[in-house]
């Protein structure tokens, strides 16, 4: 039976539809004064796009490119959510938002699971190597997006005033704020390292029209609160509903390091045994990392020559199962991204042993945006990065147990993930975002034991969990 309808306009619009976006502001605030915050708070909410709202401008931007008009849409889109500890500051009852009580990802803070179960390089005083901004308790987040960055300074301005942000009645601080930026040009929709990004998102029962061939459609209550899919042990409090869990990350990506690597280390020969040149080796080594091509076709599909029609057709690009290969690394290596991430059928098929919660309920919605400039002549010469650039990772689901910590915990930093019995060889880690020992198998397809080492290619330099409620709880809990 299919799911019932959701209540659109009871959800922000970034976790089910994704605020349209060309650029975005992540402001990171603390409240002061949680009486003056309240009441700025009711004016601000008739601001926030929900996913009704979404939906309408995505209908806009298709007319304007139908019509072939000049330019972009002017957009914005704002979203709030706040952190456990912004709740605790505001007097709201969070109880039962935290699945696991005091150990809870949520209640603890990311700062905190960073050191213990994320795998962040920690410095002696125990907190992990991040900038001070997010070693601070930062209570909520604002997110604004835009099609151009005088739409999103515009809307920021209004916010600010909302906020009295810098005055002496302020009710917030900023405390700091970040711009995404997707990539100019041919890179618009890839990440930093050069592959196309934002391919592979769940499915959802009962709001999803447009369902392509590829994994399996999720409930509701996977990405949810207070849905079917939602495993939540206690029933979750009325305002808590019709929310999710976002896990922000704040991403370093080593791009001129990354490049060099690739450079060093080519495959030198296809799975079927044609010499590559160092250029074709290289190129299947970064695609042999992800799981993809930079194009974005899976290399399952099309494990040892690019096929960039496929990486762009939503209706074949994301139709593949690793089907028949629990034990083979000749098509894609267990270790690579997408499959560290997203394991497919490795989990659906004996010997694997079937996890407690099926691969649907470990799904995450990613809404991630690049930040930073381009890679200069001077690094690229030089090998080195000089200036910061990476992903402003940002994913929802209705349990970060399950979700975004499960996901970087026990399949990414997990040498023995997926855990094949016949296989001699360990995978390894995840070649992008695996953190501990780093190193894989798999990347040489006639030699799947050979291990290689590598260096860190992604550095966290902070981070933190936050809740993003529905309109109601917004109206009734959090303004009240
Ligand atoms: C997919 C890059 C961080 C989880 C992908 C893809 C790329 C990519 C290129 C393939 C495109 C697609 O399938 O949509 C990156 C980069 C990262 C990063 C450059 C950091 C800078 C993360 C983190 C997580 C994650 C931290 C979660 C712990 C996923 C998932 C998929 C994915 C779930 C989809 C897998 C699938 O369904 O096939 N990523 N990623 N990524 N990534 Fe990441």
């Amino acid at each position: 039976t299919p799911a019932p309808p959701l209540d659109l306009n009871n959800i922000q619009g970034d976790i089910l539809s994704g605020l349209p976006k060309k650029t975005q502001y992540y402001v990171f605030f603390d409240i002061l004064d949680v009486k003056k915050f309240k009441a700025d708070l009711s004016k601000f909410i008739p601001l926030i796009k929900t996913v009704a709202q979404v939906l309408k401008d995505r209908d806009a931007i298709a007319d304007h490119k139908k019509k072939k008009l000049p330019g972009l849409v002017p957009l914005d889109g704002v979203n709030i959510a706040f952190s456990h500890t912004g709740f605790v500051k505001l007097g709201v009852d969070d109880s039962t938002l935290a699945q696991g009580g005091a150990t809870d990802p949520f209640s603890l803070g990311q700062k905190k699971d960073a050191i213990t179960n994320l795998g962040d390089p920690n410095k002696l005083d125990g907190n992990p190597d991040w900038d001070e901004q997010f070693l601070r308790d930062l209570h909520g987040i604002i997110l604004i997006s835009g099609e151009s960055h005088g739409s999103i300074d515009k809307k920021k301005q209004e916010i600010d005033a909302i906020f009295r942000v810098n005055t002496p009645t302020a009710s917030i601080e900023e405390v700091i704020t970040i711009r995404g930026d997707v990539r100019p040009g041919q890179e618009d929709g890839h990440e930093h390292f050069g592959f196309l990004d934002g391919i592979s998102n769940p499915v959802v029962d009962g709001f999803d029209t447009v369902i392509n061939p590829g994994p399996k459609v999720v409930q509701p209550g996977v990405i949810l609160t207070g849905h079917p899919g939602d495993v939540t042990p206690a029933p979750r409090a009325d305002w808590a509903t019709d929310g999710s869990f976002l896990a922000f990350r704040y991403l370093f990506q080593h791009v001129p390091e990354f490049n060099k690597f690739l450079k060093k280390n080519p495959v030198t020969k296809d799975g079927n045994g044609n010499a590559l040149t160092p250029e074709q080796g290289s190129e299947l080594l970064g695609a042999r990392m992800v799981g993809r091509w930079k194009s974005g076709a899976p290399i399952d599909l099309a494990p040892f020559k690019d096929d960039p029609a496929l990486g762009v057709d939503p209706t074949r690009n994301n139709n593949f199962f690793f089907t028949n290969e629990i034990n083979s690394q000749l098509r894609c290596p267990f270790a690579a991204h997408v499959r560290k991430t997203n394991p497919r059928n490795d989990l659906e098929v004996p010997p694997a042993p079937i996890p407690p919660i099926a691969i649907e309920g470990r799904r995450i919605m990613r809404r991630g945006i690049q930040f930073g400039p381009e890679v200069t002549q001077d690094e690229q010469k030089l090998s080195k990065t000089l200036h910061g650039r990476g992903l402003i990772f940002a994913c929802y689901q209705s349990s970060l147990t399950n979700g975004f910590q499960f996901l970087q915990h026990s399949w990414a930093n997990a040498p023995k993930f997926p855990p094949f019995e016949t296989q001699p060889e360990d995978p390894g880690l995840d070649p992008l975002i695996g953190q501990g020992t780093r190193a894989m198998s798999g990347l040489d397809p006639l030699a799947e034991q050979t291990v290689l080492p590598m260096p860190t290619f992604i550095t966290a330099r902070g981070g933190e969990y936050f809740f993003s409620p529905s309109i109601k709880g917004l109206k009734s809990t959090i303004a009240a």
